[in-house]
């Protein structure tokens, strides 16, 4: 009788030494967690906002056209390039409305919205529709090497479409 109830201490006493063991290594566990998660902040990496888009010569106008139209930066950062004779720039693809992303239609050489049906044409110019002005642009340079890079840190209305930085000449 005495040896079951001594058994039966023995077993209670095993029973809340793993628990108090377990315990301890559980506070350590997130002690050392907490621990590496300091020395790694949390950051976030968000794309630099200037891309380089190449030389002028990579931008050919087709036809007798005016200008042309790349879309090549749509898709990843929302940019079309507009190429003209003598200078180009680069309109942020967003409707001035309520902010939707235009379609471009080359053979038209309109950007129409989808969302409440404004119209732009190919140079960015709003003719039609609420959208309020024409599409902005971003900030387009070019370097000492001839290359070309778009800045969109830096956005520019209509109202200050003649101002350096808002075009770039080629
Ligand atoms: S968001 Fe483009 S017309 Fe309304």
């Amino acid at each position: 009788m005495t040896t079951d109830i001594n058994k039966a201490n023995i077993s209670r006493r095993s029973l809340l030494q793993i628990a108090g063991w377990g315990s301890l290594l559980a506070t350590f566990g997130i002690a050392i967690g907490s621990g590496l998660r300091f020395l790694y902040p949390r950051v976030l990496f968000e794309k630099p906002s200037t891309f380089k888009i190449g030389a002028p010569d990579d931008f050919k106008i087709n036809g007798d056209s005016d200008y042309q139209v790349y879309e090549i930066w749509k898709a990843e950062q929302s940019v079309w390039i507009v190429r003209e004779k003598n200078r180009m720039y680069a309109l942020y693809a967003k409707c001035t409305h309520l902010g939707c992303t235009p379609n471009y239609f080359a053979d038209d050489k309109v950007f129409k919205c989808p969302c409440h049906g404004s119209q732009f044409r190919g140079n960015g110019i709003n003719f039609t529709g609420p959208a309020p002005r024409p599409l902005d642009r971003f900030n387009i340079s070019i370097s000492k090497e001839g290359i070309i890079a778009v800045d969109k840190s830096r956005v520019y209305t209509f109202k200050e479409f003649d101002k350096r930085g808002a075009y770039v000449e080629v």
